[in-house]
């Protein structure tokens, strides 16, 4: 493959970072991997739990970010980017279709019927297609095959797995990028270029759930045979502790994100008794004073929003029936998975003695951007996993139906599909 650069841009409610790699030109797997060669990041103030709300905020930080990523690079400007979406209610389907093909060998017709048959599935709404791909075929029944065209069956059967967004966090996006200068190559699910970059192949294949904990939104992505079979979000992320902090112990915001990532621990009982910090507290007056506090009023605070934050991920797990589906394999990764007892809190959680729906414990780990080379330790942490994975998802473009569900029926969404299996399979 011919060498060349592409940007990836992670909109995030805490910060925006961007990355500029190097892709092709190299023999090999490893060689393969986008060579980061542009680093920018800012802090974020234009947004609120993944989505914009400041356009003219967002515009100056984006800015801010590509234009330290593209000066590191060598100058050049970029234009297109791959950028994250964490909003808009996504919604994560899988359409199953059965037609029958009598015996004869499957031609692209059968696979059309199949498409067509799924249609009136589809619901009448105003919303775009994130992600679409068909994550298995069945021949009489059985699944597994990778390409049915050519094959022998009675019966044809395909799963397409669909995530959709709400239309306005997108056109926002496009918006404040056109602002920027910048054209939306790709849009992509936050926790699915997540997963791209801290999940190992074999982990893809034979299924994980990859858990994103950002500053204003905790976002979950699963797979399975290498595709993505599930979708979601919760409004609740790094930022909901801090300013539990900040109200519980009256300091300012500012100090508590400090305290948070000093003492915070989300282990309230292996505290020591006797631990003391020091704060400045905001008085009466509005000044602040500075007073001695026992850490573990401090990490009581803590503990009960993450403990709650992972509960409310465990119930969506279990609810969209994935352990079923992709197995009890979970990795957590983003900016506010470093805090303190996370690995050994979210064990707990997901342990089938903490919970009867869970029924058998979970396999879970922290990841990091592994999916990329020439990371600093600054921008190697897992709060840079999105903008690493969105380089991922550029290099190998995976091929997808990115269309608006029309209001009135999925006549076009299922015209592309059939267009695009014809291509591809
Ligand atoms: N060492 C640390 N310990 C605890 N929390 C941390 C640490 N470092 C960063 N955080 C928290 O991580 C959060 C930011 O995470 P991240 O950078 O992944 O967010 P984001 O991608 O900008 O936001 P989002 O994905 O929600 O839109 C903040 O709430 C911050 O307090
Ligand atoms: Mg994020």
């Amino acid at each position: 493959m011919r060498e060349q650069t592409i940007a990836a841009l992670d909109i995030g409610t805490s910060k925006i970072s961007c990355f500029i790699a190097r892709i092709g030109g190299h023999a090999g797997d490893m060689e393969n991997r986008p060579r980061v060669i542009g680093i920018g990041h800012q802090l974020s103030t234009g947004l609120k739990s993944g989505t914009i709300v400041d356009m003219g905020e967002s515009e100056i930080s984006i800015r801010s970010a590509v234009d330290a990523a593209e000066r590191m690079a060598g100058g050049s400007p970029i234009d297109d980017v791959y950028v994250n979406i964490s909003a808009g209610q996504p919604r994560s389907r899988i359409f199953s279709v059965e037609v029958d093909v009598a015996g004869h060998e499957i031609s692209q017709l059968d696979i059309d019927r199949v498409l067509s048959a799924g249609q009136k599935n589809i619901k009448a709404e105003e919303r775009f297609i994130l992600h679409s791909r068909p994550v298995n075929f069945s021949i009489d029944g059985v699944a597994g095959a990778r390409k049915p065209l050519g094959m022998f069956g009675e019966k044809l059967g395909v799963e397409i797995h669909l995530l959709t967004v709400a239309l306005s966090p997108l056109k926002n996006i496009q918006t404040c990028l056109n602002r920027c200068h910048l054209n939306l190559k790709a849009a992509v699910f936050g926790p699915y270029a997540s997963a791209l970059a801290v999940l190992v192949a074999d982990e893809r294949e034979l299924g994980t759930i990859c858990v994103d904990m950002g500053g204003g939104v905790t976002s979950l992505s699963a797979f399975r045979d290498n595709e993505l079979v599930f979708g979601d979000i919760i409004p609740v992320g790094g930022h909901h502790v801090t300013r539990d902090i900040a109200q519980g112990l009256s300091v300012s915001m500012e100090k508590a994100e400090r305290l948070k990532i000093l003492y915070g621990d989300c282990l309230s009982a292996r505290v020591p008794v006797r631990d003391q910090i020091d704060i400045d507290q905001i008085g009466e007056d509005g000044r602040e004073y500075g007073i001695a506090i026992p850490r573990s009023m401090l990490t009581s605070i803590v503990s009960p929003r993450v403990e709650e934050t992972l509960e409310l991920v465990r119930d969506r797990i279990i609810e969209a029936g994935l352990p079923d589906r992709v197995g009890r394999r979970i990795v957590f990764t983003g900016g506010a998975s470093q805090i303190s007892g996370l690995e050994e809190l979210a064990r707990k959680i997901f342990s089938a003695d903490a919970s009867p729906s869970v029924h058998a414990d979970f396999h879970v780990r922290s990841g990091r951007p592994v999916s990329v080379s020439g990371l600093a330790d600054a921008t190697a942490g897992p709060g840079f996993s999105t903008c690493a994975g969105l380089l991922n998802y550029g290099a190998t473009q995976p091929d997808e139906i990115h269309a608006r569900v029309p209001g009135s029926s999925g006549e076009g969404l299922f015209s592309q599909i059939r267009a695009w299996l014809k291509e591809n399979f």
